[in-house]
């Protein structure tokens, strides 16, 4: 008999560190005062614990940063490029690739292609980017994640899947033709990082072919959704991590890539299909805008880094390790009574802020007033989904309120150990305990889009009395 174990071990030694600087509850009020209450002003030193993203922060290993000096930078035809482009038709099985600076730039060649007016695109949920991408062809997204996916307390395994019987009402009533693309997101980034089963990518694969539909995955995060089938889904337990995503793209007629995830690097991303046509006229596009069709916007060492790491992201215990530790935090904050959308999903842990912070109302933002207590007491950044990222106001000026407020804890692959996240947890119990003090924040100056990116805030009145006295502390 094997002895088990409860401690998640993290599956790797440490070889190169990089320093944190450690700030004081004093500091950080200075901090964010002057950055008006949005974390997303302030400057990286000035964080402990970033969990802003989980994009283009994760840490390479030791083989990556030796691709990084094996790295090719011919202009054509590198031996990186090489590497890179059989390591995604390996996984994907998609015969042509072509890389990009990064996630958005792929969906920018393909969309712009096959979107424009009159043209519409349904998805599980479509990410800002993607959605973005596809109105600024003059297009419609249509997000249709199944019912339980918009529940944040009701349990499902599968909560990223797309609902079947709307995309049948759909193409019924917008016509098959006149869809440009089905695109299934894995794992549902903005639906809470929630999985999609291999059922429901067969149904939508399924009913596309049937309709002549294309079908596109956005597979930044494949690898974490493959851990999902193989524990939750019956038929999978003998098959690889990377055999289940190699059975998902094979349902598929082409994936849109940001390897900032999945693939273990800081930046790149790629556009892979199976319709040599689309494919040309994608890669036009691609070296008028982004670079040569054998590096797009990418460096030689930049592809050589996506290979190996495409390589080890289907590791069996570093998933294991990924997907535990984020249960770790969400289960950890569970325990607290912190609540949270359940199940956690596989990059970030999702709280429900408004249930948090039940005295603050919506027209005063109890995620961003959670985002803000995060830093104060503990350093810690993170990002608001909610009524600042998604709120919209009405002819009268009053403010129209997203359909949840969340506050997204997203974790940086292999940067922060169980400590740093027994961290995170204890900063919650402080903030527990000081929940009634809570302040909401009015908004005094914001963009016309994305406000959540640049708006200065001002905190209202309750905190007063508290920032004036961590203020005169100061050292
Ligand atoms: N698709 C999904 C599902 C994403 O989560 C992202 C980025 C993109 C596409 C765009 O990729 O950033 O390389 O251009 N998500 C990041 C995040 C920004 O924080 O969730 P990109």
């Amino acid at each position: 008999m094997t002895t088990t174990f409860k401690t998640i071990i993290e599956p790797f030694r440490i070889k190169s560190v990089e320093r944190i600087r450690m700030t004081k509850e004093e500091e950080r009020q200075q901090y964010l005062r002057a950055a008006h209450y949005n974390p997303f002003l302030l400057r990286s030193d000035q964080v402990i614990i970033d969990l802003l993203t989980d994009s283009g922060t994760s840490a390479m290993s030791a083989e990556q940063w030796a691709g990084i000096m094996r790295g090719d930078e011919s202009y054509a035809g590198a031996a990186s490029w090489q590497r890179m482009e059989a390591a995604v038709q390996d996984l994907t099985g998609y015969p042509y690739v072509l890389p990009t600076h990064q996630g958005r730039a792929a969906e920018h060649l393909l969309y712009t292609r096959i979107g424009g007016p009159g043209r519409v695109f349904v998805s599980n949920t479509h990410f800002d980017t993607t959605r973005a991408n596809i109105e600024f062809s003059g297009a419609e997204a249509i997000d249709i994640p199944i019912a339980e996916g918009r529940r944040p307390e009701v349990y499902h395994p599968f909560k990223g899947n797309l609902d079947t019987e709307r995309l049948l009402d759909i193409i019924a009533e917008r016509g098959a033709e006149n869809i440009a693309a089905v695109i299934l997101t894995v794992t549902n980034n903005s639906g809470g990082g929630q999985p999609v089963s291999m059922e429901n990518a067969r149904a939508v694969g399924a009913i596309c072919r049937r309709h002549g539909i294309r079908f596109i995955l956005d597979a930044c995060r494949i690898a974490e959704n493959a851990w999902f089938i193989r524990h939750r889904e019956a038929g999978f337990e003998g098959k690889t991590y990377r055999q289940i995503a190699q059975e998902m793209f094979s349902l598929a007629d082409g994936c849109v890539f940001s390897a900032k995830k999945d693939a273990l690097v800081n930046i790149g991303g790629f556009l892979a299909l199976r319709d040599l046509d689309l494919a040309v006229q994608c890669r036009t596009v691609l070296i008028i805008t982004e670079g040569y069709a054998t590096y797009g916007g990418l460096s030689g060492r930049d592809m050589e880094a996506i290979a190996i790491g495409l390589e080890e992201v289907f590791d069996a215990d570093y998933l294991h390790y990924r997907i535990k530790s984020t249960e770790y935090l969400a289960e950890g904050l569970h325990q607290l009574g912190v609540p949270i959308m359940q199940p956690a999903g596989g990059h970030a842990v999702y709280i429900d802020a408004k249930a948090f912070y039940p005295h603050i109302p919506v027209e005063e933002y109890p995620g961003q007033a959670l985002v803000c207590s995060l830093y104060l007491t503990g350093g810690i950044r993170c990002c608001e989904i909610g009524s600042v990222m998604f709120g919209k106001y009405d002819a009268e000026g009053r403010l129209i309120p997203a359909a949840m407020e969340l506050v997204r804890l997203a974790i940086p692959r292999r940067v922060y150990t169980q400590s740093h996240i027994d961290y995170v947890i204890e900063t919650f119990s402080h903030l527990i305990a000081e929940r009634g003090n809570a302040a909401g924040l009015r908004i005094v100056s914001e963009p016309p889009f994305l406000r959540h990116f640049t708006a200065r805030f001002e905190q209202l009145k309750v905190n007063r009395e508290k920032e004036e006295s961590l203020l005169n502390n100061v050292i």
